[in-house]
């Protein structure tokens, strides 16, 4: 399933709106801008070998919907999940693949579902970082929540001393605490990774509470009092989550999204610049 040739079919086959591709910095300094380019009508073997020399870092989100291979493995991977922890409930799982450049950073950030990462080919060092207001602030951990721009988390290098590492290598996975801050430094080779997204009951009332506390601060000016994942101020905080969704609320904090190149397997980087243009797909 994870060959070259495996991958580059992949890669063709899966639909635009649902494929990735990012510029991505070698050094910690440069991993706060991260720009998108445009990965239509590539052939995948040239995206492979662009990924490969350069500094690229392409997402296959959600297989599991749309590839029968990947949705019998998430299945067999809960099934597995469930033997070992009675009374788990996953919902919301998507699969996702991830074919990154050698050496390339992901900057420090924090996501919305639970998160499993499994590497497949090559290694790479995760550093996890704890769920505390230094290290990723309430107001930070909102702006998440609400979709808007991930440079909100800052990240200071005296930070790593807190810091678990974990030296990943084929056949481990890893997985850390709900919205714990996370940063990548690939090995220098290329990397392959499925990163499993899932939500249960305490992952889903974190969105109901931050995503309302969130609103609140913006909107109104309200510093939230309260981040309980229980009792009726959640369930208050659930609801209202869906009206402020219903109103549209989320899209107006979101940003536009912009391509601004192109895969280019003869390019030292993988990519030619391109006019940018809107990514409305
Ligand atoms: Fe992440």
């Amino acid at each position: 399933m994870f060959s070259d040739a495996a991958l580059a079919k992949l890669i063709e086959k899966h639909p635009d709106e649902l494929s990735m591709v990012y510029a991505m910095p070698t050094d910690v300094a440069g991993a706060k801008h991260f720009r998108e380019g445009d990965l239509r009508g590539v052939d995948g073997k040239e995206v492979i070998d662009a990924v490969r020399n350069g500094q690229l870092w392409v997402q296959l989100l959600r297989l599991n919907k749309v590839n029968p291979e990947f949705s019998a493995l998430e299945k067999q991977i809960i099934a597995e999940l469930k033997q070992h922890v009675p009374g788990l409930k996953i919902f919301g799982c998507r699969l996702s693949l991830l074919i990154s450049s050698p050496s390339i950073h992901v900057s420090y950030h924090a996501d919305i579902p639970r998160n499993a990462l499994w590497q497949i080919r090559g290694g790479k060092k995760v550093y996890v970082y704890p769920v505390e207001e230094k290290f990723i602030s309430e107001e930070a951990l909102e702006g998440v929540y609400l979709g808007e721009t991930q440079e909100a988390i800052h990240y200071e290098p005296e930070f790593d001393t807190a810091a678990s590492v974990v030296d990943l290598r084929p056949g481990m996975v890893v997985t850390w605490p709900i919205n714990g801050p996370h940063r990548i430094v690939n090995d220098p080779e290329l990397s392959v990774s499925m990163v499993m997204e899932y939500f249960e009951p305490i992952a889903w009332f974190r969105y109901a509470v931050y995503y309302t506390n969130g609103v609140m601060r913006r909107r109104f000016g309200r510093a939230a009092k309260s981040t309980r994942t229980s009792g009726p101020v959640m369930w208050g905080k659930a609801l209202s989550s869906v009206v402020f969704k219903l109103l549209g609320v989320r899209k107006q904090h979101r940003h536009t999204r912009y391509l601004t190149f192109r895969i280019d397997p003869g390019s030292q980087t993988g990519y030619s610049e391109i006019p940018k243009i809107v990514r409305d797909f």
